[in-house]
């Protein structure tokens, strides 16, 4: 008899339905598993094994067949034990037939435990799509497969519940949609840092716009202290955004069972010493990379000089179009990865070059050869390059406190609902993501404007890249003001923001 069990699988990061058909056969007892297994499928066998064994069945002296299908698809992972079960039993016919809008997805233990997976959420995505009704899942990840939404979800703690449930004897109860609780907020706030209006400015910028930012400073002035800031006033992600992003963390195992909904955006610090396939991803499991995991929210880039240089290439093409793309056996993976990049670095080897103090030893070629290393495409990509100064005695030991993120956030907001509503209807969420065809519209300038960009561009030596990225913030400030037209003050803070002596080497 064959009996086919609905399931899911994972491609990257999206879901799939994978139906398990179990066959049981006369002959030598064997147990065979096909449709491309990875070793880990393969040893379902021995897990499924046991678990028939300790729910009190006699496991099938028959010769058994499972086909994964669709067939020319690479299974991996544990997600199949428990679809594989059920058909077995189904299939010797110790469980009634069961209802053909069920899936099942789950990993057992050799107790007959059933233990939570990695990727539920892009599966139960999936399992919605294709008409399921009904999931079992493993009980840790019955929080998350509620997301999809319009699903019956069970939460399966170990295979006898589920005979029981699915015998009718003791039936379980649907796990109930997971909802936020308002949480209490714990993220490093602005009102720490006394002083640096100006980068804090540049910060609230950066937010409002989704502008990649880099800061430029001397050891101990505050830079690591300020990017961190930069969470505590971004505008909160909508449901879309929190549900991408949320799949991704799920597919690299990184989702709290009790939290399965990302709420804040996420704010990623890989160390100068991650590779290129840590930043980007890949494996034979493909495991998301930080600039996936940092989807709709921050990379950030601490000591960016000490990275090694193919990492910084490897950002350089997610930087322009919101995806990186994964080499992988038999082909290439396209990820998300739109991220906003914040980076910090020294001015100097040393650090100290510019300070008061005049600590700095570096001559002028060794300066050359430190801001070498971060190659111009990469600088060019960098919407705000903001100088760090050292902290003045006086502004640490002011007694007044400095605005808190709550205040400049509600600012941020405001600019960001602008923004809304002018790129309404063309899947780009804030200026730093504005196409150069809407540029001419949304960042039309009059006469005064013209002369002093032309002034600047020629000035300056600007790219046609960093021209188009003047204006996207230039349209940040007036947003920030609540103005329809870009004008020259505006303008001149943007151009202002890319003239650091820095980087003029
Ligand atoms: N503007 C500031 N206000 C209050 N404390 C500051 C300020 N700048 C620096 N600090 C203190 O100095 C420490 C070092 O700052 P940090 O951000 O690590 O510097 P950097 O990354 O530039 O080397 C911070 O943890 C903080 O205690
Ligand atoms: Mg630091
Ligand atoms: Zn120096």
């Amino acid at each position: 008899m064959v009996v086919s069990i609905r399931s899911l699988g994972l491609n990257g990061i999206s879901g799939y339905e994978v139906s398990a058909e179990c066959f049981l056969s006369g002959g030598l007892p064997a147990f065979d598993i096909v449709g491309l297994p990875d070793a880990a499928v393969r040893e379902a066998r021995e897990r499924v094994r046991a678990a028939v064994k300790n729910c009190g069945v006699k496991f099938p002296v028959s010769r058994i067949t499972v086909n994964l299908a669709p067939a020319n698809q690479k299974k991996a992972g544990t997600v199949y034990d428990l679809p594989i079960f059920i058909g077995i039993l189904a299939a010797a016919e110790d469980l009634k037939k069961i209802p053909c809008d069920a899936a099942f997805l789950g990993e057992l233990s050799l107790t007959g435990a059933v233990r939570g997976v990695s990727g539920v959420l892009p599966m139960a995505l999936a399992a919605k799509g294709a008409g399921i009704r009904t999931l079992f899942v493993p009980e840790e990840n019955a929080a998350e497969a509620t997301l999809a939404g319009g699903l019956t979800v069970y939460g399966v703690p170990d295979v006898n519940a589920l005979v029981a449930h699915l015998r009718g004897e003791t039936p379980l109860c649907p796990a109930e949609p997971w909802s936020p609780e308002a949480e209490a907020e714990d993220l490093p706030d602005l009102r720490d840092v006394m002083g640096q209006e100006n980068v804090k400015r540049a910060l609230e910028i950066a937010a409002a716009g989704g502008h990649n930012l880099l800061l430029i400073g001397t050891p101990g002035s505050g830079k690591s202290m300020l990017a961190k800031r930069l969470p505590s006033i971004l505008p909160d992600m909508t449901r879309k955004e929190a549900l991408a992003v949320s799949g991704i963390w799920s597919v690299a195992g990184l989702t709290d069972p009790q939290h399965p909904l990302l709420l804040r955006r996420p704010f990623r610090s890989p160390h100068h010493t991650s590779s290129a396939v840590a930043l980007s991803g890949g494996g034979p499991y493909l495991r998301p990379g930080e600039m996936s995991l940092a989807h709709n929210g921050v990379l950030f880039l601490d000591e960016l000089p000490e990275f090694h240089r193919d990492v910084l290439e490897a950002m350089r093409q997610p930087l322009e179009d919101g995806e990186v793309t994964v080499a992988r056996a038999g082909g290439t993976l396209r990820l998300p990865a739109r991220f906003q990049l914040v980076c910090a670095m020294n001015p100097c080897r040393c650090g100290w070059r510019g300070h008061p103090s005049g600590r700095c030893t570096c001559s002028d070629r060794d300066v050359e050869k430190y801001v070498e290393k971060i190659s111009g495409p990469l600088l060019d990509r960098i919407d705000l390059h903001v100088n760090v100064p050292s902290v003045e005695y006086e502004a640490l030991r002011r007694k007044t406190v400095p605005e808190d993120s709550a205040a400049v956030k509600q600012r941020v907001e405001a600019a960001r609902s602008l923004q809304l509503v002018r790129f309404s209807g063309t899947g780009v969420s804030c200026n730093a993501q504005m196409p150069p065809a809407m540029i001419a519209d949304a960042c039309a300038l009059d006469a005064a404007c013209d002369a002093l960009m032309k002034s600047a561009f020629e000035r300056m030596g600007l790219t046609a890249r960093s021209h188009d990225r003047v204006l996207r913030v230039a349209r940040t400030i007036a947003d920030l003001e609540g103005v329809e037209r870009i004008e020259a003050p505006h303008l001149a803070e943007a151009i202002q923001y890319r003239n650091t002596e820095i980087l003029k080497g």
